[in-house]
């Protein structure tokens, strides 16, 4: 990306989130896995804005908190009296920036990164403001961006529209972008005449016209745009994101068995050739790599999944599961925290924590890695070629040395040695003749009973 002049970003994010009926704020309720605030600063990131101020209301500490942990800058808006206002709040930490900078709301995350770098690249190009506007099957309460001869004249509220305005249907997204002290000069000059007495944004480009300068539109398409009020949009950007993720995954060469039960997060990353089975769930941090297949009904989070793998059907993949190449979890396995080597099994029915699996190691059906003691997590470690017999309890920390064997059904509590084998139950007892015997007794006991019933009737 080469970028002729520098880039600053302003996210709003003071307003109440009151439809959500949440004791969060809206902007930290997440699509694809991460806050809707996290996506919009990715994005302003993402296009090189080197300066992002994030605007908070007094009431939002949540967001503030995870402004910061997101490197952002933060301007308090208080009270807030209207998208102009709030841009005026971050005056100040935009002071000597010599430079173009664009308005962007928290609670719309689905913008595109080319949508934004095209309204820097209006600014670069000479345009002095630019509005983002869409056609929305409904425009509705929307502002209207009224264009002649591709100019932007002016962008009117629903509110103070014309029926001429209204039937425009060239909608304001709220994204605005400026030349910074176009932008600080025109809000200057903003007032509240209006029918909800607010101080409006979209009057930057009147007053910038005004001056003689020059406001274009950039389109966006109405996919993108979609405000989140409600856990209704919400429901509908986690939506629309899928479809975007899915169409991204079939484009980059990954097989996704049906498309519409696959869901992604936001930095999922499968490599060409991985095969998805329907009713797989990818959380946050996953690598999938090529040639791995994943069976039907998998939840993989913070996994990494290494080449030519096998994974479920029913498999469980918990942060810090990492599988090397040609390795295998199958159905009804869970894995946390543990290296997996290559060409390693674990088929069946498994639990595997906090363990290092060396390579072309067999875990037999119902391996459970007793990692936990009520108080803390302890480690397991297999070396190459171990066999790890059906049902085998291994208590941690326990170092099980390369190509050792344990018996089926063990309680292993103490370290194996290479190459031995490791014998960790009761040994077996038969009693010859017992089951017979036993079925006589009983058998009696219940005729004896029966008789009994009788007479007493
Ligand atoms: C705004 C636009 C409208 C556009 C619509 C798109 C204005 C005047 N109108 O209207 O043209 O079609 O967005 O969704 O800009 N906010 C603050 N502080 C405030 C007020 C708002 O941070 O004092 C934030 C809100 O949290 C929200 C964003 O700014 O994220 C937009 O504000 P909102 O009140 O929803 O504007 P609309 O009336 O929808
Ligand atoms: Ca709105």
């Amino acid at each position: 990306m080469t970028i002729s002049q520098k880039r600053a970003a302003v996210i709003l994010a003071a307003g109440k989130s009151t439809r959500m009926k949440s004791s969060r704020s809206k902007v930290l309720h997440h699509v694809g896995g991460r806050s809707m605030l996290a996506w919009v600063a990715d994005l302003a990131r993402s296009v090189g804005a080197e300066k992002i101020i994030a605007v908070v209301g007094e009431m939002n500490a949540d967001v503030r908190a995870e402004a910061e942990q997101l490197g952002l800058e933060i301007a308090v808006q208080e009270p807030q009296l209207g998208t102009a206002d709030a841009v005026l709040a971050a005056k100040d930490a935009l002071s000597g920036f010599e430079g173009n900078v664009i308005v962007l709301c928290a609670d719309a995350p689905l913008i595109r990164e080319e949508t934004v770098a095209a309204s820097f690249k209006a600014l670069e190009a000479g345009a002095d403001v630019v509005a983002v506007g869409f056609v929305p099957d409904d425009p509705g309460s929307y502002g209207r961006l009224i264009v002649e001869n591709g100019e932007l004249l002016k962008i009117v509220e629903a509110k103070e529209a014309s029926p001429a305005e209204l039937a425009v249907d060239f909608c304001n997204s709220g994204m605005l972008a400026a030349q910074c002290t176009h932008m600080f000069n025109a809000l200057a000059k903003v007032t509240n005449n209006n029918s909800k007495g607010e101080y409006y944004l979209t009057d930057v480009i009147e007053i910038t016209r005004g001056l003689g300068k020059k406001a274009v539109a950039v389109q966006a398409s109405a996919d993108e745009v979609l405000g989140v009020n409600s856990r209704t949009d919400l429901a509908l950007a986690e939506q629309a994101f899928q479809q975007r993720m899915r169409a991204l995954m079939m484009d980059n060469g990954v097989t996704l068995r049906d498309p519409e039960s696959i869901y992604f997060a936001w930095d999922t990353y499968i490599e060409p050739d991985a095969d998805i089975g329907a009713n797989v769930v990818f959380g946050v941090g996953v690598h999938v790599e090529t040639g791995a297949v994943i069976h039907p009904f998998c939840h993989i989070e913070g996994a990494h999944v290494g080449p030519n793998t096998q994974i479920g059907p029913f498999a469980r993949l918990r942060p810090g599961a990492n599988l090397a190449e040609g390795s295998k979890a199958g159905n009804f396995v869970e894995i946390k925290q543990s290296d997996i080597g290559k060409g390693s099994k674990i088929s069946h029915l498994s639990y595997i924590g906090d363990s290092k699996i060396g390579e072309n190691v067999n875990v037999g059906a119902g391996t459970i890695t007793c990692n936990y003691d009520g108080y803390r997590k302890h480690q397991t470690i297999i070396g190459d070629g171990a066999f790890i017999g059906t049902h085998s309890s291994i208590i941690a920390p326990v170092t099980i040395g390369a190509g050792a064997y344990l018996a089926t059904g063990g309680v292993i509590t103490k370290d194996v040695p290479e190459d031995a084998l490791a014998l960790g139950r009761a040994p077996q007892t038969n009693k010859e003749g017992w089951a017979k015997r036993y079925r006589t007794a009983q058998e009696k006991r219940q005729k004896e009973k029966r008789q009994k019933n009788k007479k007493d009737k």
